[in-house]
């Protein structure tokens, strides 16, 4: 089947975080809302077909993952990532984000500390915060183009400081973003190997995020950093869903993938009152896995030329900012600090001047001032019109 990302959807009155909260979040409803990481475009057709099936029958009590799905997952991650893994390894949430705060919950103590590499998709701050732990930043390194990580940092911290201020490091385990929302980096294997020798170097868990994994608009390849090496998977919780690749994101379905024994363990152990999980979610994450490489072919061809479409009209038309383009996820990272505004100017600027509704960069932690992080994953008209509005406010 054709999918037509052109096609305009009205989300609006549709109870849309996105395109619904707008209003009660940035003050005003005539934006362009370019924020939450879903996509304006439909989900795949045999996911509809698959969820209308299963509501034809009209009980919808608890539930489990049916066999098929956990097969679906195991032949998927096998297929595209060369990682063989067990069914047992596979445990399921209402979400990456629930995942990551079982995580924290399960595996530190109050005032434990938890690295993050900054700027980073910012719930990773509450689910450590909110679980009574400390945030430490090991912030990527930007040249002006392009991010790395800081190795000699992240080796730093782990050392104790004896001179004042003294710091004994309390640090439980890094969570990684990989594809990293929002600078759009997609790590090489290189680069998750000599991450994750610190980590083991220092006995730190290795909380992988690879939500974004299968969105690759660049000319690149996800290495799943479990895949690294057996002491890589043992040191390595994962997590992954349909809900990005697909826009699945309302059905609140997703996996950890867990080899260690003892941590599976505790982890399950720790998410006892959770709910059985969402019978659709489950059977529509199969649908995705099993029947949506068409529709993720020819959205890639749609978000990669979306992507060319943006930062081309940016380098054209308003050379004053600065796209960081992604080579992953759909979202681009704008560079804004030549504009000389501080955080709530800038966020002024594109409320009440572009009428745009962003994500500030500064939310997601030191080194995100200046930025504003954009959604492209919509039809390219409004891309275009979004951009438009950009222009006008700049040369204002
Ligand atoms: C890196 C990352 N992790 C997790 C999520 C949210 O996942 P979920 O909706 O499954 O909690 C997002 C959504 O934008 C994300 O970018």
């Amino acid at each position: 089947m054709l999918y037509n990302f052109d096609h305009i959807i009205n989300r609006k009155n549709t109870n849309s975080i996105k395109w619904d909260k707008s209003i009660k979040l940035f003050g005003r409803d005539d934006l362009i809302n370019m924020w939450v990481a879903d996509m304006d475009f439909p989900c795949p057709e045999p996911v509809v077909e698959a969820i209308k099936e299963r509501a034809n029958d009209p009980v919808y009590g608890y539930s489990f993952p049916p066999k098929s799905l956990y097969e679906a997952i195991i032949e998927r991650l096998a297929r595209d990532y060369g990682w063989k893994i067990k069914k047992e390894w596979l445990v399921f949430t209402a979400g990456v984000v629930n995942g990551l705060y079982s995580a924290v919950g399960a595996f530190t103590n109050p005032g434990d500390e938890v690295i993050v590499q900054s700027p980073v998709y910012y719930p990773f701050f509450n689910a450590i915060r909110d679980n009574g732990c400390q945030v430490l930043h090991n912030h990527l390194a930007f040249d002006g183009e392009r991010y790395t990580m800081d190795f000699n940092n992240l080796e730093q911290l782990f050392k104790p400081v004896t001179a004042f201020p003294v710091r004994m490091p309390r640090i439980k385990m890094l969570i990684l973003c990989s594809p990293h929302n929002p600078v759009g980096r997609v790590w090489s294997k290189e680069e998750l190997t000599a991450l994750g020798e610190i980590c083991i170097k220092n006995n730190c868990m290795l909380i992988a995020d690879e939500v974004h994994c299968a969105l690759l608009v660049g000319d690149v390849k996800h290495t799943v950093t479990s895949t690294i090496s057996r002491e890589f998977e043992q040191q390595t919780i994962t997590f992954m869903s349909a809900s990005k690749t697909f826009n699945l994101a309302g059905l609140a379905t997703s996996f950890a993938v867990i080899p260690n024994e003892h941590w599976r363990n505790e982890f399950i152990r720790s998410r006892a009152g959770q709910n059985s999980g969402n019978s659709f979610g489950y059977i529509a994450l199969e649908a995705a896995f099993r029947y949506g490489d068409e529709y993720l072919h020819q959205l890639l061809l749609y978000l990669r030329a979306n992507v060319k479409f943006f930062t081309d009209y940016i380098n054209n038309k308003i050379p004053r900012l600065k796209v960081i383009k992604p080579e992953g996820t759909y979202l681009a990272w704008v560079d804004l600090r030549s504009l000389g505004m501080n955080a709530l100017e800038l966020q002024h600027f594109m409320r009440s001047k572009a009428r745009l509704a962003l994500d500030d960069g500064y939310v997601f932690g030191s080194g995100g001032g200046g930025f504003q992080r954009f959604n492209l994953a919509c039809p390219r008209i409004i891309l275009q019109q979004a951009l438009e509005r950009l222009e006008q406010a700049v040369k204002e």
